[in-house]
């Protein structure tokens, strides 16, 4: 099963990810977690590139490229590979991301966005997507805990791109059936059971579906 956590920075999918990794542990699964970009030595100097505040003249182009360059190369080196031998692989991001940040927010074509995006992952699509989704202005207060240092090159945009990136991921899941959207300033366990509660009703699902 191919799982990926979505969502406007400071949304909680980390934490989300990692929990349900520790659940599909405990359930006797084998779990491969990813962060988005990188997972690989290609993609995460590639991520070094995208996130580094120095460069913050970089083009939305030569962005959306870069991120794409990062998947292209984790796909076919780590997540293809992990998929064909049963192993549940969960990414933190995905290409939805790309959808969300470099079409919806930067204003990037939404179908040259669907098309670069399909080179870079082809078949490989998400079995279930969760947008942990949060308002901009709870993110900026969990930002102001953070120290302006530790900022990266793109969590250091204003609000007003943050709600487009959000309205964008809301609009995506209108459109594809594997998506949750998930209220992401209940509490953290409350969270947690809820997604549990989803790859569970996948999973039989999925079995009755084979038999
Ligand atoms: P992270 O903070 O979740 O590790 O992600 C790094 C940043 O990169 C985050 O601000 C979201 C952004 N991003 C994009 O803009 N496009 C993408 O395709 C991906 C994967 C991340």
């Amino acid at each position: 099963m191919f799982i990926t956590f979505e969502g406007i920075d400071f949304c909680g999918k980390s934490t989300q990810a990692e929990l349900l990794k520790s659940y599909l542990v405990k359930n006797k699964k084998i779990v491969e977690i990813i962060r988005e970009p990188g997972g690989t030595e290609i993609s995460e100097k590639i991520r070094e590139m995208l996130l580094d505040k120095k460069h913050y003249h970089m083009f939305m182009e030569t962005e959306i490229f870069l991120f794409s360059a990062s998947r292209a190369q984790l796909v076919r080196e780590k997540i293809r590979p992990y998929l064909e031998k049963g192993v549940y692989v969960i990414s933190d991001r995905f290409h939805d991301s790309t959808t969300a940040y470099q079409g919806f927010g930067r204003g990037i074509d939404i179908n040259t966005v669907v098309h670069i995006n399909n080179l870079a992952i082809g078949k490989t699509v998400p079995d279930i997507t969760f947008i942990i989704d949060i308002p901009v202005k709870v993110a900026e207060e969990r930002k102001k805990i953070k120290t302006k240092i530790d900022l990266d090159r793109i969590e250091i945009s204003d609000s007003v791109f943050y709600e487009k990136v959000r309205k964008g991921y809301l609009k995506l899941a209108e459109n594809e059936k594997r998506f949750r959207v998930i209220d992401g300033t209940a509490n953290i366990e409350d969270i947690h059971h809820r997604i549990v509660g989803e790859i569970n009703m996948l999973e039989k699902r999925s079995i009755h579906e084979t038999r």
